[in-house]
């Protein structure tokens, strides 16, 4: 009886390969089909998939398809566009099915774009279930759990405090170009992360509450709002590059202001110039994180046209660096399906962990630490604010002009 079963499958397997996705674990402890060597399994199905490589690939193993994907028929006439089919020898609809699958295929299509000549990849399912369980599911633990980290740090610090009372006499902190800057930045991110948040998390938490009509009007505008709130983002990310770069080089102070945990131990603030390490870190988190993600957003903004990852995954093989963690090499030749899918991850992840960080910048800057809002409301600081916060950055503002006193 199993020995039928396992010859069934096997007809299974070669009719065609949907047809021969599933296999019952307990068919599959089996002896393979009469005559099949150990050596060499395929002679058991005259050259076809076999069930060592249905099981490997079920595994999630890299499965050597050689012997599909180089026998495509190229030896006959092209079938079906350029000749018809002879009745001597045209290649077989199995032969066309492979050339698909392999991208071989000469597919005319009324779209000539990019991926319009692939019809078939692997990675589609891969990437849905990722990113409709783990995605969804750590996002959700990250962002909540950020948040309720600050929340307890509030409970348990409170607001961080000026050690004196406000001088009342006033420096310049941030310029209004700066300023400007860096509220398009703030505005265009936090209308992205709502947006984008609406878009990931729409279908599970949108549509069971107020169903799919409602929406599918929200999302058209969502993707609509995101797509074109992009462009503020990329410029604001240029702009406060250029403007604090200089500030945010690493130097001797910011070892010193890291050891003492920013202040947190061996009481006061430690001496900072304009920008502290705390300050250093969200600035290069942002540009990094920032310019990744605008990268990978524009990759999908323009489908196909920027394809960053077989590229990036060639250059990761040749340094060995899949090695370093006990991996194989990467894959290179990604379908441009599969670009796109990496690129959404990629630009997701990102997306979500920037989010987590300036949660907990928008913090300092607004419950967190008393005066810390005036420097980019107002783009000046109570000379008492600077001088705990920044003495080194205070006494040279200082030497060079004399603070103003509000009337
Ligand atoms: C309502 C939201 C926000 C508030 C209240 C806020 C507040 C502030 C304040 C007060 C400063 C100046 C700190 C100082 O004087 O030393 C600052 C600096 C900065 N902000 Fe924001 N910010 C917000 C959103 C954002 C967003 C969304 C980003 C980036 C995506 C961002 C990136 C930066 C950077 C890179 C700096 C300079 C480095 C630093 O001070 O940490 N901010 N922000």
């Amino acid at each position: 009886m199993l020995r039928a079963l396992t010859a069934l499958l096997l007809t299974i397997g070669l009719s065609g390969p949907a047809l021969a996705q599933y296999v019952d674990p307990d068919v599959l402890q089996a002896p393979v089909a009469e005559g099949a060597s150990e050596a060499a399994p395929r002679a058991s199905t005259g050259g076809a998939t076999t069930l060592e490589d249905i099981l490997a690939r079920q595994n999630g193993e890299v499965v050597d398809d050689s012997y599909r994907s180089e026998n495509l028929g190229q030896d006959k006439p092209v079938y079906p566009t350029d000749s018809p089919l002879f009745t001597r020898g045209g290649p077989s609809d199995a032969d066309l099915w492979r050339a698909m699958r392999y991208d071989e295929a000469d597919i005319r299509t009324q779209n000539n774009g990019p991926a319009s000549h692939t019809l078939i990849q692997d990675g589609g399912m891969r990437w849905l279930e990722f990113r409709s369980g783990p995605l969804l599911f750590w996002g959700a633990i990250g962002l909540g759990g950020t948040l309720a980290v600050l929340a307890l740090f509030y409970l348990i610090r409170g607001k961080v405090k000026l050690d004196h009372a406000p001088q009342g006499r006033y420096i310049e902190r941030f310029k209004a170009i700066e300023r400007f800057a860096h509220w398009l930045l703030a505005a265009s991110f936090i209308t992205l992360g709502i947006t984008g948040l609406l878009s990931l998390f729409g279908r599970k938490v949108f549509i069971p509450i107020f169903g799919h009509d409602a929406f599918a009007a929200v999302a058209g505008v969502t993707k609509w709002v995101h797509d074109n709130i992009s462009w503020a983002f990329i410029i604001a990310l240029v702009m406060i590059f250029v403007f604090w770069v200089a500030h945010n080089l690493p130097d001797r102070t910011d070892i010193k202001w890291i050891l003492r945990g920013g202040g947190m131990f061996g009481g006061g603030h430690p001496p900072a110039k304009k920008f502290n390490a705390g300050q250093k870190l969200i600035f290069w988190s942002v540009i990094i994180f920032g310019t990744s993600i605008s990268v990978s957003g524009l990759s999908m903004l323009f489908p196909f046209q920027i394809n960053l990852f077989g590229h990036t995954f060639g250059l990761l093989n040749d340094i060995g660096a899949p090695g370093w963690f006990g991996q194989g090499p990467l894959p290179v030749n990604l379908a441009p399906q599969e670009e796109m899918q990496l690129a959404q991850l990629w630009h997701a992840i990102l997306a979500l962990v920037l989010t987590a960080i300036i949660f907990g910048h928008i913090y300092i800057g607004t419950l967190g630490m008393e005066g810390a809002f005036d420097a980019m409301g107002k783009g000046e600081v109570d000379v008492e604010w600077a001088r705990e916060h920044h003495s080194i950055w205070a006494a040279e503002v200082e030497a060079e002009t004399t603070p103003r006193r509000k009337v």
